[in-house]
């Protein structure tokens, strides 16, 4: 019963992440289009930046943008900061649900370091306050003051640290761990810069001096580094679920490419709401990006990195033999009605491998998450050699042949 609660409480903490995460988008693409989509007009006055004229919902509305501030301060006044604090909030908690709570399943790889529970959590809480340190200080440095070099040095900075996390985490732990970071980097931006100068503009209009338009300078950087960074994110918290994705040895370097792959996307419509001209070579440069990181992934898998023994000297008979009595002496330990791994109440996924039959009706998923990357066993926790997935590669290979 008390699995049934735990259950349920993740996927609620799932739920109101998403439509938090949903809600924090959309309001974000919302503003970086309407601000691009501004019009100089006659009739403004001198504060307003630009106004534009929508349709939506049965009605017209006219969006005016004062910049740096209105002349008095407005008697109603609508924030938009707890779209990003709740997802961050619902994002920590499901973190911590899933991934600190089974920190030996789900962040460590004794392989990769050979760090207790308490020290995965703590690695990845200090990785995600120095990554946010570091992010914050390049954008305050003399780098800061040019918006393309600025991005590079972001893009430099955060595929190191995807690389560095590699070394210290699981393949899922590290891949995780990025998108929090890169997340919390987001949220971080409108709690500590954005919203902090937007109450200085406030405070200084309500003792009737000018503000300074620095806040709104700074305040609109960041912003659109949100925008840039939005696509990756949602990337990796999908592609969590992608075996091929994150758990081969190339995933710090993929990341690196579904950074240049969001911003280039965001870039096409960026230039298109501007009413300039579309970018359509964004969508060829992307889409070859995309064609690399298949074939990174590719390159990266275990099944694909030991040649030699793929010439396995065995009849299919044999490797079929060997193959299922290898997953069920690895993978039973979880994968049971009766699990003997400490902590774990039922199968993980409903997925029971004990049985030949069982283990055949798995194949495919037993060849993504074992043979076609290092996904499962979780952390390699049950050592499998990267021999022996190749066999299971192999197995599945044959099995096909039928
Ligand atoms: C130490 C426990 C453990 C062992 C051993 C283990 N698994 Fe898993 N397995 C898990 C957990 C936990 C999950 C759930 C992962 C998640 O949350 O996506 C899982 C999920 C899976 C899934 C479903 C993945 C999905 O996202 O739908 C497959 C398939 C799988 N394991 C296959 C295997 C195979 C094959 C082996 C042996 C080579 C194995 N597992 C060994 C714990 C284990």
């Amino acid at each position: 019963m008390l699995d049934y609660f735990w259950l349920w409480s993740e996927m609620i903490v799932r739920w109101v992440h998403v439509i938090a995460g949903v809600a924090w988008i959309g309001s974000s693409f919302y503003f970086i289009a309407l601000d691009l989509s501004l019009k100089p007009g006659k009739e403004l006055p001198k504060e307003a930046n630009g106004q534009a004229w929508q349709v939506h919902g049965g009605g017209f509305y006219n969006m005016v943008k004062y910049l740096v501030a209105p002349k008095k301060m407005p008697e109603e006044l609508t924030w938009f900061k707890w779209e990003a604090y709740s997802t961050w909030i619902s994002g920590m908690a499901l973190m911590s649900l899933v991934y600190y709570g089974s920190a030996s399943l789900y962040m460590i790889d004794l392989e990769v370091l050979d760090i207790t529970q308490l020290q995965a959590v703590f690695l990845s809480l200090g990785g995600i306050v120095i990554g946010w340190i570091i992010y914050d200080g390049l954008c305050r440095s003399p780098l800061g003051k040019n918006d393309l070099i600025l991005a590079l040095a972001g893009l430099v900075f955060l595929v190191l640290l995807s690389f560095i996390y590699t070394q210290v985490f699981s393949h899922r732990g590290a891949f995780m761990q990025m998108g929090v970071t890169i997340g919390t980097m987001m949220v971080a931006n409108v709690a500590m810069v954005i919203i902090p100068g937007q109450k200085k503009v406030v405070q200084a209009l309500k003792a009737g001096d000018d503000p300074n338009p620095i806040y709104g300078v700074r305040g609109k950087q960041r912003s659109l580094h949100n925008n840039y960074l939005t696509l990756p994110v949602i990337f990796v918290m999908i592609g969590g679920h992608y075996p091929i994705i994150f758990a081969t040895e190339y995933s710090w370097l993929i990341l690196g490419l579904i950074l240049i792959i969001g911003a280039l996307i965001r870039h096409f419509f960026n230039t298109k709401h501007k009413g300039l001209p579309a970018p359509y070579w964004t969508w060829l440069v992307a889409s070859l990006l995309a064609v690399c990181s298949v074939l990174l992934s590719y390159a990266g898998a275990p099944n694909n990195n030991v040649y030699e023994v793929s010439n396995l000297n065995m009849t299919k008979e044999e490797i079929h033999k060997t193959a299922v009595e290898l997953v069920i002496e690895r993978c039973s330990s979880c994968h049971a009605r009766e699990p003997l791994w400490e902590g774990l109440a039922f199968a993980p996924k409903g997925i029971h491998l004990e049985t030949e039959e069982e283990v055949l009706k798995m194949a495919n998923e037993i060849y993504w998450q074992s043979a076609a990357s290092w996904a499962m066993p979780p952390g390699n926790i049950i050592w499998l050699e990267d021999e022996e997935r190749v066999l299971l590669s192999e197995w599945h290979a044959s099995l096909k042949k039928n």
